[in-house]
């Protein structure tokens, strides 16, 4: 249930890409702590619909919003309609991103450019948007300002070949939630992100949904699972929460050791 003492209680918050996976997980654990939330999605009204509806079984407030993160006037819109309807925001979890997949010389230029315009610039203008709010709206109810968690991945320093487009995107968001922290840290607006490893969502069904697959993708996680959105949803509720008020610049790594060097167990 959104707990009304919750450790976001009386906050507000735009998850970007939550109609489903690890976004919806989000969208719903803030909920649970007592956020208003905007569950951004680009073409899965019905999921975003469902992912509304789970907020408000749990007692929070929640919009779904359609916005192609890419476009600056999307965003700007996005903004406006989290304002509109709950008065400010105080959280933005920047979490919409895609992969396509293709060997190096095989990567179009139209498959390169979407999934840097969707994973890199499509946060870079979610912050800014974020920002601008931030410094509108002025303190209220937390000890920051305001909070932005991106969404980033063990690929933002694990290389991964067959997925160039998606590595470089990683590697750049984690240097863009840097330098962004850096800057806006005497503002008192605190910048973090969350590298998730193998959490099962549409985006790698392919590989979990395989048993064969599943197992050889197990031998690379220390901790033997696959991951859930649940997992990545708490560790986003924590950076957001006043419980990390000294956290910024910040990759809180959720992967079951991923990033541990497995294949180094019995070798090298
Ligand atoms: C990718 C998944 C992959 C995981 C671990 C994530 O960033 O989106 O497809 O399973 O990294 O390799």
């Amino acid at each position: 249930m959104s707990d009304p003492n919750g450790l976001l209680a009386g906050q507000t918050a735009i998850v970007t890409g939550a109609s489903s996976g690890i976004g919806a997980g989000c969208a719903v654990a803030l909920a649970e702590a007592g956020a208003a939330v905007l569950v951004n999605y680009h073409s899965d009204k019905e999921g975003a619909d469902a992912v509304v509806a789970k907020c408000e079984a749990a007692g929070g407030r929640a919009l779904a919003f359609q916005a192609d993160v890419a476009s600056e006037d999307d965003i700007a819109g996005m903004f406006a309609a989290a304002v509109e309807a709950f008065g400010a925001v105080d959280i933005l979890v920047s979490n919409a991103g895609m992969q396509m997949d293709a060997s190096f010389t095989d990567l179009t230029k139209a498959d390169w450019d979407r999934v840097i315009a969707v994973n890199l610039t499509g946060a870079f203008l979610a912050m800014q948007a974020a920002v601008r709010q931030f410094r509108a709206q002025g303190m209220r109810t937390s000890r920051a300002l305001g909070k932005i968690i991106v969404m980033s991945s063990v690929h933002d320093v694990i290389p991964w070949a067959g997925h160039a487009n998606y590595a470089a995107s990683k590697g750049g968001l984690s240097m863009l939630m840097k330098t962004a922290a850096q800057e806006l840290g005497q503002e008192k607006i605190r910048v973090n992100a969350v590298s998730p490893g193998a959490i099962a969502t549409a985006i790698n069904k392919e590989v979990w949904s395989d048993p064969a697959q599943a197992e050889a993708l197990k031998k690379l996680i220390p901790y033997g699972r696959i991951g859930d959105a649940k997992d990545i949803a708490e560790a986003v509720v924590y950076l957001a929460s006043d419980a990390a008020d000294y956290v910024t610049g910040s990759t809180l790594v959720v992967d079951g050791g991923m990033e541990l060097y497995p294949e180094f167990r019995d070798n090298g």
